[in-house]
Formats: C-alpha cells, structure tokens, sequence
C-alpha cells in the first residue's frame, strides 16, 4: 500500500458530471472552476487502441454517434460531438484521449482516480496501453489512483506500475472472496457503492483491512453524512459542490 496517496474528501465524478459533459476537458476544467481537487476519468480503447476517455461500451447515449467504441477507429471517435447530449451550450464538445486529458489535470494542478474501463476482453491491452501513456506523462503517485472493477486490469497495473496506488472497485454485490483480492492487489483504498452499502459494511471493510473508503456516487449530502459518520472517507459526486456542504469538515 502507498503511504503517501493524499486523497480528497470530494472527487469530481466523471470530472462534474453534474455540471458539465461527462469525461471531457470542458468537464475537468468545471471541476477546476469548482475548487475540486480530485477527478474520476474513466478509460478505454478504440479499435486501433488509443487510450480514449469514455465510460459506455457504446457511443449511443453520450454522442452523435453509434457502435461499439471497440470497433471504431480513433479516427472516426475524434470527429463524434459529446457535449449535445448534456446541453446545446456544450455542442461541440469532443471525447478527449487519455493524452489530452492528462495535460489538462496536470496543468490545472488536480488529483487524478483513473478507471481502467476495459471493453470485455480487453482488459490487459487497455491497461497496458493507458498505463504506456500515464507513467510517460504523470511523475507524482500521491495524486493518482488507478481503479478498476476489473481484477486483471488492477493486477496488469501492479505488474507495470508498482508504484501507482491501486484502488478496488466492488460491485454492489460483494464476491465472497473480496479480502483476497484486495491483499493481492495491494490496494489502498476500497472504493464502494455509497448508495447501497450498510453502516455493517461500512465497518466490515475498515476492521478487515484499515484501508480508506471511497464512496460512489454520492449525490445527496445527507448520504455523504451518514457515509461520513460510518468511516467513509472520500466521495465521488456528480456535484461536489453539493456533497461537499454537506460533510461535517473538509480540508
Ligand atoms: O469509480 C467510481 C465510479 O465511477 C464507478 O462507476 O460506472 O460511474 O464508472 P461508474
Ligand atoms: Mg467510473
């Protein structure tokens, strides 16, 4: 586990969510503005395997449009508008590569959670290739967290990069060896459904493992209160802003 990881109280879901475009400059830049330290990207690959910031499996529901992103060239993905479907005020607005992404969070001074967001059977090649570009780039590793839901992509990522503190991602249904994997994966946070975790729960993972607990995605801040008031230690919010009034402090 790294020792140094510094993380936030707020992490900007999707950069803000809420606010802006999911997963695009325009969205980091809202997050920025916000004075929100921390952003959750999620990444993929096209078929020709740039490491593209994009969370479906599909192009339909956020752009203009249609198919499997694992079967469409970056070529074609570069010309798709992603803002449309947010607000008119965002048409326009593309899907960055990961390479993009990283010189805006950089020069804006954030804190990265980087979702390895494998399309099925992509799993190794999507870490192998987001992480080619991250480690080239990125020279802080108390700042960035590389998650998955995806236990290969997590082990890929301590093969490559021991260093890059690994956060695991847990279904809302438990696998009834998580504790395992989570020794394996020498991870440094735990990051849960917020929505649906018990206050047990909560307690279970801090009695079996002493690891911080980030919490997904966390909208209402009562939630975050009580989250808070169980040991939860960070939330990913569409809103922050929102979230973060409602926490008892926040530094
Ligand atoms: O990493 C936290 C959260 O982003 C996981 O769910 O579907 O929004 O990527 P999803
Ligand atoms: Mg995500």
């Amino acid at each position: 586990m790294s020792t140094k990881l510094k993380l936030p109280k707020i992490i900007g879901h999707r950069g803000a969510k809420g606010y802006a475009p999911e997963n695009t400059l325009v969205g980091i830049h809202t997050a920025a503005d916000m004075g929100v330290e921390w952003v959750e990207l999620d990444v993929k690959l096209t078929k020709d395997k740039v490491p593209i910031i994009f969370h479906d499996d599909t192009l339909d529901r956020t752009t203009n449009g249609s198919g499997l992103v694992a079967e469409t060239l970056y070529s074609d993905i570069q010309a798709l508008e992603a803002g449309s479907h947010f607000a008119d005020s965002f048409a326009g607005v593309s899907i960055p590569t990961l390479e993009d992404a990283l010189e805006v969070i950089i020069d804006r001074g954030l804190g990265l959670n980087l979702e390895i967001k494998p399309c099925a059977g992509r799993e190794i090649e999507t870490t192998e290739h987001a992480l080619d570009i991250l480690t080239s780039i990125w020279d802080e590793d108390d700042k960035i967290l590389i998650s998955s839901f995806q236990h290969v992509s997590l082990e890929t990522a301590m093969e490559m990069a021991p260093n890059l503190p690994r956060g695991f991602l847990m279904e809302t249904q438990w696998q009834e060896n998580w504790q395992d994997f989570v020794s394996h994966l020498k991870a440094s946070t735990v990051n849960v459904n917020g929505n649906e975790i018990t206050r047990e729960e909560v307690e279970q993972i801090i009695d079996e493992t002493g690891l911080p607990i980030l919490a997904y995605t966390i909208n209402e801040p009562d939630r975050a209160r009580h989250l808070q008031s169980w040991g939860v230690d960070a939330f990913f919010s569409d809103v922050p802003d929102i979230v973060k009034d409602g926490l008892f402090s926040v530094h």
